[in-house]
């Protein structure tokens, strides 16, 4: 079985041996003047580049590089989303162009990591009424004898509102038992793992669509998801990365389920990662994500047995991760960061608690009850709506915990 590590040196060994140079992978925090809060995507720290300026390193790249995605968090203890994840890219800074990149695409994953091509499917931009469909890389997947089936809006790229955008083919893998059936837009079991976009234009804030002078090609593709078909396992969260977590949350905590145990590592290595990148929770911006990360994992532990806490945690996983991330920052500190959030939301949550089991709330909150908790005691309302609902969740924490007492 091949590891995630092999995995990334097959992806890089493939484009250097095709003329690209390493870059570095680099921080979650994207360079000044990008319109994400977080690195989305391995192309960040390419813009300036993409845009036309020359690459120190040339006009072929490759790297790998950790990313966060806060619009699938819904569906992160689903196969296939996590909240941060890595991506392995490649880029043609105005030199190749989409067909070549697809054509490398599918023999590295046909030749080099010995994927059935049975198992592969395109999908390519089909048109719309401003910019005519893909045709080189529709032709591209013909000519290679692959299936492909044009869409509109899930094959357009963009990096947020304005800036770089252009048509991208995404190249599909199939995760069912049966022989692949259907397409990418009828049958989920189609997985998405590789994104090659032709940066074509920029998007002004007017919606205008200017050419850029020589295109780029930016290619990404999901490590985690290509783990998960190299290594053969029913979700990411079987893949070799996430085996220090599997088998050692269940061991602290008694059994999780399968859902809350997916959303629990999830959120833990995602948390451990952003502090790693020297984020602290706070009321806005990232620090935001960070917090809603640290209290969705409390208030999943804290459902089924208050007694649970991040202290648990050893040191080990925290060094685990922060290494595979390429992180090189003393566990420790990060530890007590995560351990202060869950003492103040602990605080937090008894304070609430206190206030809501006055008589004037004994009934189902409204809005404008909603509004004085907010204003007056600092309780937004997810937590409100939390704490109403709550059947002994968290409820007597610090009494529990001392009967509970220390953890082995
Ligand atoms: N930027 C593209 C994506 O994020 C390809 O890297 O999917």
């Amino acid at each position: 079985m091949i590891t995630t590590d092999q995995t990334v040196r097959t992806f890089l060994d493939f484009f250097r041996d095709r003329g690209h140079e390493l870059t570095p992978g680099g921080s979650l925090i994207p360079s000044p003047g990008d319109p994400v809060l977080f690195t989305t995507s391995g192309m960040h720290p390419l813009t300036p580049y993409l845009l036309g300026r020359p690459h120190p390193l040339g006009r072929r790249l490759t790297n790998v590089q950790r990313c966060l995605r806060t619009t699938d968090l819904d569906e992160v203890g689903d196969d296939t989303h996590l909240t941060v994840f890595e991506m392995l890219g490649s880029w043609s800074l105005g030199d190749y162009g989409g067909p070549q990149s697809l054509r490398w695409g599918i023999e590295l994953l046909r030749d080099g990591f010995g994927i059935d091509p049975r198992r592969i499917h395109g999908t390519v931009f089909g048109g719309d009424d401003r910019v005519e469909p893909d045709h080189e890389s529709w032709r591209t997947w013909q000519d290679l004898g692959l299936p492909v089936e044009p869409t509109t809006e899930e094959n357009w790229w963009s990096n947020g509102p304005t800036g770089l955008c252009g048509p991208d083919s995404e190249i599909f893998l199939w995760t069912g038992s049966e022989n692949p059936q259907g397409t990418p837009t009828t049958d989920d079991r189609w997985v998405e793992i590789w994104n090659h976009v032709t940066m074509r234009y920029v998007r002004h804030p007017d919606g205008g669509l200017e050419p850029v002078r020589r295109p780029g090609i930016d290619t990404g593709m999901g490590l985690e998801r290509l783990g998960r078909i190299l290594q053969n396992t029913p979700s990411v969260f079987e893949i070799d990365v996430f085996r220090p977590w599997s088998t050692t949350l269940p061991r602290l905590w008694g059994p999780l389920g399968e859902s809350s145990l997916r959303v629990v590592s999830d959120h833990l290595r995602s948390s451990i990662v952003i502090l790693g990148d020297r984020v602290t929770p706070s009321l806005s911006g990232r620090g935001h994500i960070l917090r809603r990360l640290i209290r969705r994992t409390l208030t999943t532990l804290w459902r089924d047995d208050p007694s649970r806490t991040l202290s648990d945690l050893p040191i080990d996983l925290f060094d685990h991760t922060l290494d595979h991330f390429r992180q090189h920052v003393d566990p420790h500190p990060v530890r007590t960061l995560l351990l202060d959030e869950e003492h103040k939301f602990d605080l937090l949550l008894q304070r609430g608690r206190q206030v809501l089991s006055h008589r004037r709330f004994a009934g189902p909150l409204t809005d404008d009850d909603y509004r004085y908790l907010h204003d007056t005691h600092g309780l937004p309302r997810d937590l409100a709506v939390y704490l109403s609902t709550e059947s002994g969740i968290g409820r007597g924490r610090l009494d529990s915990k001392r009967r509970a007492g220390p953890r082995p």
